[in-house]
């Protein structure tokens, strides 16, 4: 919430937003967006839901994937537009201007090697969370990667403590500044693994206030008995397939 409410602020001004974010984080955010590149390899087709100005996705297009920008915001891709020009990479670059909510209504099955998403999935409640997540899962491709980073209720005792105070005391001229109850995620990690997707690997950030996860569609075994002729017994050749 407390960056959130921030973010809210600057978002409709692209042109202020990235050094505000970088303001905001410390620095700290282009490291996290270094590592969500770094998992991206030549000829991925990565999907950034909510991609802001696309700075994401100026790394991805840099080393040679195709990207897709989605974002609610139109002044937001026009940047996102502009900056990809500018580096060149343009012809790497796809913007689709609407909400996460109409993934289905744009995106095939299996049509993407990795999802991302940074900041930009905390203004939902978590029913909504749990259907973006398991549409992420149907438009990765078999062994496909999320990365999902956000800002996140902190686990520990005292700097949850901290983040409470903090979120009483802005939570009343954040509402009357925006208009918007914003809250942090409440078990991101949990989201994801309940949509289906295998938990690879967390850092956080923040005192722990903010998570980076990172998951894959994982592979399991289904219809795994099978009866060897040569032996009559009932060998175990799991087949492998993602559900
Ligand atoms: C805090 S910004 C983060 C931008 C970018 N991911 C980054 O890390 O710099 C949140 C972004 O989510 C977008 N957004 C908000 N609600 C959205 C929705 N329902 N569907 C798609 N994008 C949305 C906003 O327009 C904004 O660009």
């Amino acid at each position: 919430m407390l960056m959130y409410g921030w973010m809210k602020f600057v978002e409709i001004a692209p042109e202020r937003y990235d050094w505000a974010v970088k303001f905001m984080t410390g620095g700290r955010i282009d490291q996290i967006k270094d590592r969500i590149a770094d998992a991206v390899r030549p000829g991925d087709r990565v999907l950034d839901i909510g991609c802001g100005t696309g700075t994401l996705g100026l790394r991805c297009m840099k080393k040679g994937a195709d990207f897709v920008g989605l974002d609610s915001s139109r002044y937001m891709l026009e940047q996102t537009q502009k900056y990809a020009d500018t580096a060149g990479v343009g012809n790497r670059l796809t913007v689709v201007h609407d909400s996460v909510t109409q993934l289905r209504a744009h995106f095939a099955d299996e049509s993407f090697d990795v999802v991302t998403s940074t900041m930009a999935l905390g203004e939902f409640p978590r029913d909504f969370l749990d259907f973006i997540m398991k549409e992420c899962r149907r438009i990765l491709k078999p062994g496909g990667r999320l990365l999902i980073a956000d800002e996140v209720w902190p686990e520990k005792f005292f700097p949850r403590l901290a983040y409470q105070v903090g979120l009483v005391l802005l939570w009343i001229p954040q509402f009357l500044l925006l208009r918007r109850a914003l809250f942090p995620i409440k078990d991101l990690r949990q989201i994801i693994v309940s949509a289906g997707f295998k938990v690879t690997g967390v850092t956080t950030w923040a005192a722990s206030s903010f998570h980076l996860v990172e998951a894959e569609k994982e592979l399991v075994a289904v219809s795994p008995q099978v009866v060897s002729p040569q032996t009559e017994s009932a060998a175990v050749t799991p087949v492998m397939a993602y559900r």
